[in-house]
């Protein structure tokens, strides 16, 4: 079975490495395709090192523009690249820019379509990945949701074929679905639960890496805040992003240690905002992106996370740190109904009031469930691709 996976951005370096491991364990004839979206070292190459994820077959190198502009020319290059290797699927990942052209190439070809973390909405028109999320969807053939809570969205916006995946998938799963003809939707957990676990076990195997970690940024175990921030209502919005540095600056007059790793989208707004200044705030650590392994080090050493990454504020619960979204809405509303993230819009005194509210909860007392199933996502996955086939 020929697969073609196609990448662009962070968050999907760190979702393929596993699926694509699986994928080639089992037999699959894999081509990787990556974008370009992201192209800074420490945005991508780094992934590849470091998660051994293949070098692609296809580069695109399309980088950075409007949103039309740069979802166009992914489109073009998807479409040449399509052609050419006449995949049986197109595997897609997430939400960005990538994954909606990633989605409509193949489509518009009668390309089947299978997109691993289908189903998750913020019910945000605003957000750029909402609708991104809800054409790669709709456009999709197979429907790999990271949660229950996904698969009941895609229920509600009426897809009907939606089978559970056990802990093991039999035989004829495929052929349990009740409409055959339409795409199939499953809860098959989630992949980053996947790679978190894998990193985790790495990182348990050579324990002086974090305290090395943590030394280089003058850190101690649970006692920091852990901080990204890089959505485009935060950074697009000069208030928004000074409230949030505002509020970094108060938890940190408070006594808490941050650390804040800066996505080069944040940088430039911070650079074009003039607001630079305000990382000059005594306690608070400013670096670079950093890679996979670091993150989750530094994510499960942290005292709290504060973060506007989808991605984040789950890694946050899997390694039982809690986590302040400093967003109006998430698509892991799940996380907020048990009470173990805050959601806080990007106001101060209401990110400053969750921090508080946060480090007063005694974690012992918060309820822990297995939304994102069992750290085994992408066999599932690498499975029902190939019965489905
Ligand atoms: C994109 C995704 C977002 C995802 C995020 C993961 C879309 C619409 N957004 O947001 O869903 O959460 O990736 O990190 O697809 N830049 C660099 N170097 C890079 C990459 C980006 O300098 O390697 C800068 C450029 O100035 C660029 C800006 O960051 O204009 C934004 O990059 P872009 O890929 O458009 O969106 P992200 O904010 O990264
Ligand atoms: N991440 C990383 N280095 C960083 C910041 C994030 O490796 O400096 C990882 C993080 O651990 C998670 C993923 O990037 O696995 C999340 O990506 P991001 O926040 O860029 O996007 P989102 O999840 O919001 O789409």
């Amino acid at each position: 079975m020929k697969v073609l996976s196609i990448v662009g951005a962070r968050p999907q370096f760190i979702k393929a490495a596993v699926v694509s491991r699986q994928m080639r364990d089992s037999g699959f004839e894999e081509r990787l395709l990556h974008t370009g979206q992201h192209y800074d070292f420490n945005m991508s190459d780094v992934f590849f090192r470091e998660l051994s994820l293949p070098q692609p077959d296809h580069y695109l190198g399309i980088g950075s523009s409007r949103h039309g502009q740069q979802t166009a020319k992914m489109l073009a290059g998807i479409e040449d690249v399509l052609l050419a290797e006449d995949p049986d699927v197109a595997v897609i990942y997430g939400d960005t820019n990538t994954t909606l052209a990633g989605a409509l190439a193949p489509a518009k070809l009668h390309i089947p379509v299978a997109h691993v973390e289908a189903g998750l909405r913020s019910y945000d028109r605003r957000m750029p990945e909402e609708i991104n999320r809800i054409v790669a969807d709709h456009c999709s053939d197979i429907l790999f949701c990271p949660t229950e809570t996904a698969a009941r969205n895609l229920e509600t916006e009426g897809f009907r074929n939606i089978v559970n995946a056990g802990r093991l998938i039999p035989e004829d799963f495929v052929q349990q679905a009740h409409h055959p003809a339409e795409p199939l939707v499953v809860n098959v957990g989630d992949v980053m639960l996947d790679v978190a676990r894998h990193a985790e076990q790495k990182l348990d195997a050579e324990p002086r890496r974090k305290t090395e970690l943590l030394e280089k940024y003058g850190l101690h175990a649970g006692e920091y805040v852990l901080a990204t921030i890089h959505r485009a209502s935060n950074t697009d919005d000069a208030d928004n992003l000074r409230n949030i540095l505002e509020a970094m600056k108060v938890i940190g007059a408070g006594g808490l240690k941050g650390l804040f790793p800066i996505h080069p989208r944040t940088r430039k707004a911070l650079e074009r905002f003039d607001l630079l200044g305000m990382l000059d705030v005594e306690g608070l650590v400013v670096c670079d992106p950093v890679s996979y392994m670091e993150m989750i080090a530094l994510e499960s050493e942290a005292r709290l996370v504060l973060t506007d990454s989808g991605g984040v504020q789950k890694e946050a619960y899997f390694f039982g740190v809690p986590c302040v979204v400093a967003r109006e809405q998430t698509e892991w509303t799940e996380l907020v109904e048990i009470g173990w993230n805050r959601l806080a819009g990007a106001q101060t005194a209401r990110i400053v009031a969750a921090v508080e509210a946060t480090l007063r909860d005694d974690l012992a007392d918060k309820a822990r469930m297995d939304f994102y199933g069992d750290g085994r996502a992408a066999v599932r996955i690498a499975t029902i691709l190939w019965q489905w086939n």
